[in-house]
Order: structure tokens, then C-alpha cells, then sequence
């Protein structure tokens, strides 16, 4: 399938099954060389990364747990209207090395906020994967430790990314047609 139609926009293919699933195997490889001995505790930032996450913790030879949060945004009372929220941690991640797995950095707002949020827990250590990075997207100083692979500006959809709810169950990656 190389082209697809989601809702209103026509979409075409752009990362191939092959490719998505051989920089998923390189970044749990570099996990696995550089985390080797320790207890991982990693957690996904749902909704876009469970197929990530899925395919990642297969490829894991590590003491590792999982764990999914999500970011909830409710109408505040601040001028900035949303206020946004992470729930979901119940686990106790004082002094463990957490390893946070997202689906696309875009402008990294997202990252940085969850990076701050869980500062606050105390954890030994706070790694941060992203299956898809959009470097000229990005307005915050972010520092990634594991990339799957780079993109450029332009909207994707596919392997657990949606347009508007629609898309996440495509096993490729695909980029919107202008
Ligand atoms: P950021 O805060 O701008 O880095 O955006 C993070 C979130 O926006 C991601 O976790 C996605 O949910 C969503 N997002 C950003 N870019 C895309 C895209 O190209 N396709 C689908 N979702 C995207």
C-alpha cells in the first residue's frame, strides 16, 4: 500500500515495516550494550508509542519493567486556558533508572514537560527514546539519548501515530501529501 486516504488528507508511504523495525532493533541494541547490569524501568507515553514500546521491549535482553502514562490536558483556570497533567504512575521510580519511550519528538514541548514532571520522583537517572525525531521541529533543549531515525518537518501517521484517532493500526510510516 503505498498510499493511503485518512479522513480528509491523502497520505504516502515514507518508512517501510523493514526499516521502522531495523531502527527499533538498533536502538535496543545500543540499550542493551550501554544499560547491560542494571534494573530498567521503562515508561511509555501513551497513546502513540505502544507498538513502539511493543517491538522495543522484545528486542530488550535487560532487567526492565513497563509502565504506561498519559498525558491529560483539562481546562484550567490560568490565562493559558489548557493545563496539562501526567497520570497514570503508581509505581514508586525513586533512585531507578527510567528510560522514557515516545513515539515522534515534534517540537518537544511534550518531552520536556514529562522529562520536569518526573524529575520530581526522584529517579536515579532519566533516559529519553523517540522512535522519530524532527530536529527542525524542535524548539526545546531536549537531550535524546536514543533516536530511532530522523524526519523532517512534515506530519506522519502510522505504527501507533494517528491523524485526528485514525492511522495508529498501519504497519508502515506514511507522510502527508500537500
Ligand atoms: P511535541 O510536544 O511537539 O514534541 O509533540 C509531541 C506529540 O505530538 C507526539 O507525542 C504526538 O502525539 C504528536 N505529534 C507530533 N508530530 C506528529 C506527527 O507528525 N504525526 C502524528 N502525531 C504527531
Amino acid at each position: 500500500m503505498d498510499n493511503v486516504r485518512i479522513l480528509d488528507k491523502e497520505f504516502k508511504l515514507f518508512i517501510s515495516e523493514k526499516q521502522i523495525q531495523e531502527a527499533v532493533e538498533r536502538m535496543a541494541s545500543r540499550m542493551n550494550k550501554e544499560l547491560k547490569g542494571q534494573k530498567i524501568f521503562l515508561i511509555g507515553i501513551l497513546n502513540g508509542c505502544f507498538m513502539f514500546a511493543a517491538d522495543l521491549i522484545r528486542n530488550l535482553d535487560l532487567d526492565c519493567t513497563i509502565t504506561f502514562l498519559k498525558l491529560a490536558s483539562y481546562q484550567g483556570t490560568s490565562s493559558t486556558g489548557k493545563v496539562k497533567r501526567l497520570i497514570g504512575l503508581n509505581e514508586d521510580i525513586k533512585d531507578q533508572v527510567v528510560v522514557v519511550l515516545e513515539d515522534i519528538v515534534d517540537t518537544g514541548i511534550t518531552l520536556d514537560f514529562i522529562q520536569k514532571q518526573l524529575r520530581g520522583y526522584e529517579p536515579a537517572e532519566i533516559k529519553l527514546a523517540t522512535l522519530l525525531y524532527k530536529p527542525e521541529a524542535c524548539r526545546q533543549d531536549v537531550s535524546l539519548d536514543y533516536v530511532g531515525i530522523e524526519i523532517p518537518d512534515d506530519f506522519v501517521v502510522g505504527y501507533g501515530l494517528d491523524y485526528n484517532g485514525y492511522g495508529r493500526n498501519l504497519r508502515q510510516i506514511y507522510t502527508v501529501i500537500e
